[in-house]
């Protein structure tokens, strides 16, 4: 193999890069496991090419542990069904070695299953080692020992940290080859990832980190895993490695050398929320014009980040402060379930780019034609010598796709592409397969939306002796009755530690817990009672900086608390004449995942510890005795498992005695009946974490969003950012948890909350999570369903259709069907889903003609033309048909029948 320069002299065409940056496989290569036939995957300047072939790529980003196992089935299959191709992961080093030495590869952190379910049913994976991997993930995926081992430095060429690293990395290559579940033995494993977004951060390492990247790409190489290495957001990137782009939009991205392919590892379709902040929303037209513009503009692979982001399980949620739902607004939601209209208008574009793969992958780059101001045209031909000659004369002669692209943020524009006529929405992009039909446009969106409820909100206590309350959903369940256990404030334990100063809060905790208490006496003398008196004014516990959250206890009494990143708390105390008790809570919520040096950044308290105020002047609390304990009574008893929950001693809860802070909360609850996703409604609650039969739900905070800062209605034109469309103002960021099905057993499920700032439980309620509104809108300007169109002929490039009427697609989610039809006007209908209105243009059989094609079923189409709808309500004018529909469950409306 030559070096770079020596190929550039070499000069051949992309067939010979394509041939030097191969990883063959082997001839030994034996046995597979039989998902596909082995298979070589290499690359060159345009695409991957997997076995043989440049291939235009769609993946799907899913971390299986943000899931259960029972879930990777479905979810997989729904990426599938919305078009992509490839399915791409991080692993999870934290989950996989939580002790050094020790591995985990069971549960949801059985990574071979999810590996082996990809590869049955049909897709490729991308496998992201890192190990660091950011992710919004509770230390960034690093195990938190290994902050302790002496002397190490991570990320950077520090032998400590490398000689981890290393090993973890190794073990995960070779799992997957004794697995055989790399491409050239027959598995899906198609493109790995070492490091992650490395070149972010790089320069705060200086040489060391310069020297780590090259070190990091030539260990992954020599493990022979024998499929192309990404590093993604490293602009200099061995040329061994392919670096590659994360954003909301790559579409300028350039890999750092001509023979590599431009791949987008992360598209950020939505982004994730904190506690106390909004949720954002990803706007689907401007993700679909991000994507046709990757493609457009020579790229040939490109991930969701997420497709599903799912939940941050137990205590795995990154910080600082990131809650426990990791939605991301991506097209399957938290649940599962499709997101609408995002899911629906990605699949139409997944398989218009497909009808264009055969002359993108046909050609070595597009030819590039400037329709007017902000108009641009990128064309793709499979005869590679067009540059510099009239393109029409080769239009027939061999496949072509073309890309129109307006990039006006405000204004429409028609634009003239080989002799014909084209309008263009504002920043959006049509997508012509063939050079000449339009088969989709990212801003026209002919999807479904789909309006998620919840149903079956009956409170946990509501007891109802021998009967199981029947909701009109058909499901049923009663819970029984709460019973309670206090919490210890302070030292419960033996395990209790004293020394003298203020201890490094994960030093002490390894992250066991998020707890960590601090516990000492304060003398007051009679003299400082009376200057406290005479200056009215009272003594104050501060400390420099803290995170995330302080609490401080007086003689057993809250005091308050401050929370944040880093910053100073100054409470008020009330403390009595004599010895004193004081406790300060340090509590983590989330350790951070990004950044230089984060590993340094610990957690607790930063700076002086102060108490303030005495008459003899500050006692400064870092000299003091401290005792330290670890975590809460009831975790270490793990009292919310069915086998130690006897531990606590528990009574009866009365509605008017609800204890407030510091409580344990338990009950049992029927299963709701169904398949429905199921939630826990958490929002009468402060702060704390909740289990069900033992499995640790995450943690729940009732923080609410600022008041203003949303925006009442999102538009789609112009660049993205999370701040864009954002909703949920005023509201608490996350009230509904989710608990897996799979966690589930018919009745008497065990339900543990521990609650710190009080709350009241009996407005804890469990609720189902459905799609119950669907809505249509869908034009006479619409295109006709890009499904419909032929794959093109690879000789003539041809694509053909029967029938070119543009068509409205409903469908409930499975095991549902459409009980009725709410609203439906074809003419010219106002308003948007849920406040739909008539005008003066409607066909009065609308409803009949969608309910007839429609109801009782799961799924149908209604062809949008005045055929359909005896005749034309206003001529002349655009018709758009407007549908807003019911689903409910089959068996409900079976039973109404
Ligand atoms: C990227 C990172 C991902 C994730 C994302 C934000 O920078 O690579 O792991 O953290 O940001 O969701």
């Amino acid at each position: 193999m030559g070096t770079m320069a020596e190929r550039r002299r070499n000069s051949l065409p992309f067939l010979l890069l394509s041939a030097i940056v191969h990883f063959a496989a082997a001839a030994t290569a034996t046995a597979n496991s039989g998902f596909f036939g082995p298979f070589n995957v290499s690359y060159d300047h345009r695409a991957l090419i997997i076995d043989g072939k440049r291939r235009m790529l769609n993946s799907a980003g899913i971390h299986y542990p943000r899931a259960t196992p029972e879930m990777w089935p479905d979810l997989i299959a729904k990426s599938k069904e919305g078009g992509a191709d490839v399915i791409q992961t991080y692993v999870f080093w934290s989950g996989h070695e939580p002790v050094r030495g020790q591995y985990y590869f069971e549960g949801s952190y059985d990574i071979v299953k999810f590996v082996k379910l990809v590869g049955s049913s049909g897709m490729y994976l991308h496998l992201r080692i890192g190990p660091y991997v950011c992710a919004e993930w509770n230390f960034g995926g690093f195990p938190v020992w290994l902050r302790d081992i002496p002397g190490i430095e991570f990320r950077t060429d520090n032998v400590l940290f490398k000689d981890e690293m290393e090993r973890f990395v190794r073990r995960i290559v070779d799992l997957m080859r004794e697995e055989m579940l790399f491409s050239w033995q027959g598995g899906p494993i198609i493109m790995l990832q070492v490091e992650n977004e490395y070149g972010n951060i790089e320069s705060s390492y200086g040489q060391r980190g310069k020297n780590y990247v090259k070190w990091a790409a030539r260990m992954a190489i020599e493990l022979g895993a024998r499929v192309p290495w990404v590093m993604c957001q490293q602009n200099d990137a061995p040329e061994t490695i392919i670096n590659a782009c994360n954003g909301y939009y790559c579409d300028g991205f350039k890999p750092n050398s001509h023979g590599k392919p431009t791949l987008w590892t992360e598209d950020w379709d939505g982004w994730y929320a904190s506690w106390g902040g909004r949720l954002p929303h990803r706007p689907a037209e401007d993700l679909a014009f991000a994507v046709a513009r990757f493609f457009e503009r020579g790229g040939s692979f490109q991930n969701y980040y997420m497709y599903f982001g799912g939940t941050n399980f137990g205590r795995t949620s990154g910080g600082p402060f990131y809650v426990t739902s990791y939605d991301y607004d991506a097209p399957l939601d938290e649940y599962g379930l499709l997101s609408q209209p995002k899911w629906g208008h990605l699949k139409d574009l997944h398989a218009a780019i497909k009808l264009c793969e055969v002359a993108l992958v046909a050609s070595d780059s597009a030819q590039y034609l400037k329709l007017g101001p902000k108009q641009e045209a990128h064309v793709y031909q499979g005869n590679n010598h067009i540059e510099g000659h009239n393109l029409t004369r080769y239009i027939g002669q061999g496949v072509c796709s073309a890309f129109l692209a307006n990039i006006d943020e405000h204004r429409s524009a028609t634009v003239h592409f080989l002799g014909q006529a084209y309008i263009l929405p504002p920043w959006s992009v049509s997508i012509l397969p063939d050079c000449r039909n339009v088969v989709f446009n990212t801003a026209k969106v002919a999807a479904q939306t789909s309006i998620k409820s919840t149903a079956n909100e009956l409170p946990l206590n509501f007891i109802v002796s021998g009967e199981k309350i029947k909701k009109s959903s058909g499901t049923s369940y009663f819970g029984k009755s709460w019973m309670w256990s206090q919490e210890p404030i302070g030292v419960w334990s033996p395990t209790n530690f004293t020394v003298e100063g203020i201890l490094e809060h994960l030093n002490v905790t390894k992250d066991l817990s998020d707890y960590l208490w601090h516990f000492t006496r304060i003398y007051v003398s009679e003299d400082d009672i009376a200057f406290w008196k005479e200056k009215d004014m009272r003594p104050t516990v501060s400390i420099d900086s803290i995170r995330d959250v302080l609490r401080v206890f007086v003689n057993g009494q809250s005091a308050g608390s401050t929370y944040g990143h880093w910053v100073k708390a100054v409470q008020p105390v009330d403390l009595l004449q004599g010895y004193n008790d004081l406790v300060l809570l340090s509590q983590t919520v989330g350790l951070q995942n990004y950044g230089a040096f984060f590993e340094k950044d610990g957690a607790g308290f930063r700076g002086k510890v102060k108490l303030t105020g005495f008459k003899d002047g500050d006692i400064d609390l870092a000299k003091s005795s401290w005792t330290y304990q670890v975590g809460l009574r009831g975790e270490f008893l793990k009292i919310y498992t069915t086998e130690d929950n006897e531990k606590a001693e528990w009574t009866y809860l009365t509605q008017d005695n609800v204890p407030s802070t510091f409580s344990w909360y338990k009950t049992y609850f029927d299963s709701p009946d169904g398949t429905d996703p199921v939630a826990i409604d958490l929002g009468s609650m402060g702060k704390g974490q909740a289990w069900v039969n033992g499995h640790h739900i995450g943690r729940y905070w009732t923080l609410v969003a600022p008041k203003g800062g949303c925006q009442p209605t999102c538009d789609y034109r112009g660049p993205y950012n999370s701040a864009k469309c954002r909703t949920n103002c005023g509201k608490p960021t996350q009230t509904r948890y989710h608990i897996p099905r799979s966690w589930l057993q018919g009745s008497d499920n065990l339900l543990v909350v521990f609650e710190e700032t009080g709350g009241n439980p009996f407005d804890i309620s469990i609720k189902l999570h459905f799609s119950e509104i669907i809505c249509g809108l869908v034009s006479e300007s619409h295109y006709p369903p890009v499904q419909k169109w032929s794959l093109p002929d690879s000789v003539g490039g041809r694509i053909s259709i029967n029938d070119m009427t543009p068509e409205m697609h409903l469908q409930c989610e499975d095991g549902y069907v459409i009980a009725s039809i709410e609203f439906a006007s074809y003419g010219t209908p106002a308003g948007g889903c849920q406040n739909f209105r008539k005008s003066s243009c409607h066909a009065p059989n609308s409803s009949l003609v969608v309910t007839k094609a429609c109801q009782g079923r799961n799924s149908c189409s209604v062809r949008i033309s005045n055929a359909e709808f005896d005749g034309d309500p206003c001529r002349g004018i655009v018709k758009t048909l407007a549908v807003q529909a019911k689903c409910i469950s089959s068996s409900e409306h079976l039973s109404a029948l």
